[in-house]
C-alpha cells in the first residue's frame, strides 16, 4: 500500500504532503487518518470525499514549496508538473496515461522518458514496484538534486 510505503520510508522526517492529482482522496485520508501526516489533495475536479482536506486548482511546481513530500499517483495532465517538482521536492511519481510526450510511450518507456530527463536535472530516482494492481504501479521515487553550498573562504 502507497500510504504505508511512504509511513516507512520517510516516516517523521515529511509533514506536509501534496496528493497531487488526488481524485476523491483516499490516499489522503489514510495518510492523515492512519500515519498522521498533514496531506492534502491538489486537483481541479473537486471530487474529494467528505471531510479530506484539498486545495481545487491545477497544480503548478511553484506549490511545490509548501510542501515536504510530492505525491503524483497517476497524475495525468499533471505529470509534467510533478517531475518538475522533483528539482525541489522528494517526489513519488507513479505515471499512468502518457501525459509526456507527443509520441506514443507504453508504461516502461514513459518510465525511461521521465527518469531519462530526471537525469538530465541532476535528480536522482528510484524505480519502485508498488503492491496495488499492476501493470500501472511503477513509480520514480526521487530526491531532489544537492545543491553544493558556495565555498566562502572567510568561514
Ligand atoms: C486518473 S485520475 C487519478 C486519481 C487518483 N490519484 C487515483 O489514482 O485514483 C487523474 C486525476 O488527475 C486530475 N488532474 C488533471 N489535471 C490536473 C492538474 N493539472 N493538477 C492536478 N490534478 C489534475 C484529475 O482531475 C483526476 O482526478
Amino acid at each position: 500500500m502507497l500510504a504505508e510505503y511512504i509511513a516507512e520510508r520517510y516516516g517523521r522526517r515529511v509533514r506536509y504532503i501534496a496528493d497531487v492529482a488526488g481524485g476523491q482522496g483516499m490516499l489522503t485520508r489514510l495518510l492523515n487518518k492512519r500515519f498522521n501526516y498533514q496531506c492534502e489533495v491538489v486537483d481541479p475536479r473537486g471530487y474529494v470525499l467528505t471531510g479530506v482536506p484539498s486545495r481545487r486548482e491545477e497544480f503548478s511546481a511553484a506549490l511545490a514549496l509548501y510542501y515536504d513530500l510530492i505525491v503524483g499517483l497517476h497524475p495525468d495532465e499533471a505529470t509534467r508538473a510533478v517531475a518538475e517538482a522533483a528539482l525541489v521536492r522528494p517526489v513519488i511519481l507513479v505515471p499512468c496515461c502518457n501525459f509526456w510526450a507527443a509520441d506514443k510511450l507504453g508504461r516502461d518507456a514513459l518510465l525511461d522518458a521521465i527518469a531519462d530527463w530526471y537525469g538530465t536535472q541532476g535528480v536522482c530516482a528510484e524505480r519502485v514496484v508498488f503492491d496495488f494492481k499492476g501493470p500501472k504501479n511503477i513509480g520514480l521515487v526521487s530526491e531532489p538534486p544537492v545543491v553544493k553550498e558556495q565555498y566562502d573562504p572567510t568561514r
